[in-house]
Formats: structure tokens, C-alpha cells, sequence
């Protein structure tokens, strides 16, 4: 299966996703990198796994509609079914929600509909609670509101950070996200 990765960061989750592939856990090809930040660290680890990457600066265009086209044009050239978010952040457009209807999902660093939107980990600890977690979702127009695909919980320990329960969420989200990716793909378990 042919997938595109999203990302605008460090790109962690883009190196599990790899790394499963090539331990064949994962039985899709990482076609496109796609980053809307031209310094961000995910565009050095698509160079190393020799995955090839398509980075631009948002303000260059007039809209979004306008970088989506660009990027629909070239998921389509690559033959590319389903694109994952891994730290995308920014709403995806009515462009690409009608070429990729229902093949987009994402990965959000709360148990959702809880903390949706920026700093989800931070959100957790100010507010003190003791469950937070991880969730793969469709995505949809709005932030964080797609249908659930899959959740994961992490009980929140005393006296913890943000730097010790990001560390925490990231190790499950490094797990979580390339299994449910396969079982999507492979349409097996009654996702959705
Ligand atoms: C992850 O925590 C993900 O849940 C969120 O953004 C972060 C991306 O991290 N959407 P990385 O770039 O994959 O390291």
C-alpha cells in the first residue's frame, strides 16, 4: 500500500513508521514526505531512509486550496491511497479532504474528544488529570474531530512533567500508530 507521511517537526513518528517497514511489520511504502516547514527535522530523516519529500512554505501561496492542488498532483503521480498525519500542524482543506475522502488519518497525544489542538500533553498536566492518552482518528474539517479509529491510555504519575508524560505518550504513539496503520490497510479488526 502506498501512503504518504504529513508532518511539520521532528518526525518520530515518521521514523517508527519506517522502521516498521523494514522489519516487515508494516506492509506499505512511504512514497512522499510532505512538510510545511522547510527546516523541519522530519526532512532529514526522509533523506536518510532515501524516502523523497516535498516541502514548501505556506505563505508562497495565495490559499490553501492552492499548495493542496500542488500536493493532490503529486500523491496522484505516486500512486499514493492513504496519508497519514504525524505531526501535521495545520487543518487539512476541502482540496485534499475530497481527493482522500476517508484514507487521511492522524495521531493526537490526548484521549480525544479531550485537549483537541496545540500542546495536548501540556493541557493534561495543568489540568491535573489522571488518564490522558494517545488517539488515531480519521480527520475531517475541524481540529482533532474526525471518527475514532483507536485509543490507547497512559495514567499520569505523580510529579510528573511534561517532558516525562511527552516521553511516555511517544513510546505508545511509536507503537500504536504503524499497527493501526497495518490494520487499516489490511482491513482486518473492525476498525471504523
Ligand atoms: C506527536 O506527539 C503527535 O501525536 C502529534 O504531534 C507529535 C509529532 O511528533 N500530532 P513527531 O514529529 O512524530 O516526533
Amino acid at each position: 500500500t502506498k501512503i504518504a507521511v504529513f508532518a511539520s517537526g521532528t518526525g518520530s513518528n515518521f521514523d517508527s513508521i519506517m522502521k516498521e517497514i523494514e522489519l516487515g511489520n508494516l506492509d506499505c511504502q512511504v512514497m512522499l514526505v510532505v512538510c510545511d516547514k522547510p527546516e523541519a527535522k522530519v526532512l532529514g530523516k526522509a533523506k536518510v531512509y532515501q524516502v523523497p519529500s516535498f516541502s514548501f512554505n505556506p505563505k508562497q501561496y495565495q490559499n490553501k486550496a492552492d499548495f493542496e492542488k500542488e500536493i493532490v498532483i503529486k500523491l496522484a503521480e505516486l500512486g499514493v491511497e492513504w496519508i497519514i498525519l504525524a505531526g501535521y500542524m495545520r487543518l487539512i482543506g476541502t482540496t485534499l479532504l475530497e481527493a482522500y475522502e476517508s484514507k487521511i488519518i492522524n495521531i493526537h497525544p490526548s484521549l480525544l474528544p479531550a485537549f483537541p489542538g496545540k500542546d495536548a500533553i501540556g493541557q493534561a498536566v495543568e489540568l491535573g488529570v489522571k488518564i490522558t492518552g494517545v488517539t488515531i482518528h480519521f480527520v475531517d474539517e475541524g481540529m482533532d474531530t474526525g471518527k475514532i479509529i483507536e485509543q490507547e491510555a497512559v495514567r499520569v504519575q505523580k510529579n510528573e512533567n511534561r517532558e516525562s508524560l511527552q516521553k511516555r505518550i511517544q513510546a505508545i504513539e511509536h507503537q500504536l500508530f504503524p499497527k493501526t496503520i497495518q490494520a487499516l490497510i489490511s482491513e482486518k479488526d473492525c476498525l471504523g
